[in-house]
């Protein structure tokens, strides 16, 4: 799993916030990363107190840690979620870059689908305004068109590597990943329809407006509904 700044007990009080949002007959979106990992954790230790939850994953991570504690799952083609629970790199009010985890093109379709989106995030991720390289995922040929893409719009795209395996990263879609550093993002929307026109861009990490509560934990949790 990719590191992280915050600490371990800021992002579990993060995540502990969010899953007691979650009540009986609830479906919830399970976000990726090791923020929103606590909030699964806490989901499957309600579920095994008698929680009625179904859950719907957003990545190969996220799948893998609801069946280990014993979340039973669903597709979105059984059920829409009443909640989502996803962490962030950075967030600014209901503005997100998400993607770190290379997981933001299922978190984006899930997220949006849910009637509430809670983030759940430590303290050293929030901002005024958002200036962390959007992750823009993208076909495997069209690397070179969304890098001059970008580049037209004043971004630095940089081919995302893996760490335990020589070459790209791959997603769970089989695409690869373009870190793109824009500077501050004075206008998200504007920049976030721009990504999604350009041809071979599958999906980036600019969640414009989508967060409806925000879990940040630090020495202690807040809840700000944005
Ligand atoms: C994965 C994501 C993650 O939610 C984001 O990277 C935050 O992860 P973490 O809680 O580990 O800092 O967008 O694609």
């Amino acid at each position: 799993m990719k590191a992280t700044d915050g600490s371990e007990d800021a992002k579990r009080r993060a995540g502990e916030s969010a899953a007691d949002r979650v009540e009986d007959g609830m479906v919830v979106g399970l976000g990726t990363g090791s923020t929103t990992a606590h909030a699964i954790r806490t989901l499957g230790d309600r579920v095994e107190a008698g929680l009625d939850v179904r859950g719907i994953p957003t990545s190969y991570q996220s799948r893998a840690l609801a069946r280990e504690v014993g979340i039973p799952l669903v597709t979105l083609e059984d059920a829409l979620p009443n909640v989502a629970i996803d962490g962030a790199d950075q967030f600014a009010g209901a503005h997100l870059v998400k993607g770190g985890g290379a997981a933001h093109a299922r978190e984006k379709f899930v997220d949006a689908s849910a009637d509430r989106l809670l983030v759940v995030a430590d303290e050293t991720k929030r901002a005024d305004v958002l200036d962390h390289p959007i992750p823009v995922e993208v076909l495997p040929d069209a690397v070179p068109v969304v890098e001059r893409a970008v580049r037209a719009e004043g971004g630095d795209p940089t081919l995302r590597s893996a760490e335990r395996k020589d070459g790209p990263v791959v997603t769970d879609n089989g695409n690869l990943v373009l870190d793109c550093a824009f500077g501050p993002v004075e206008a998200p929307a504007d920049l976030a329809a721009t990504l999604s026109a350009t041809p071979g861009c599958v999906e980036h990490g600019l969640f414009v407006g989508l967060a409806d509560e925000l879990h940040v934990g630090g020495e202690t949790v807040t809840v700000e509904r944005v």
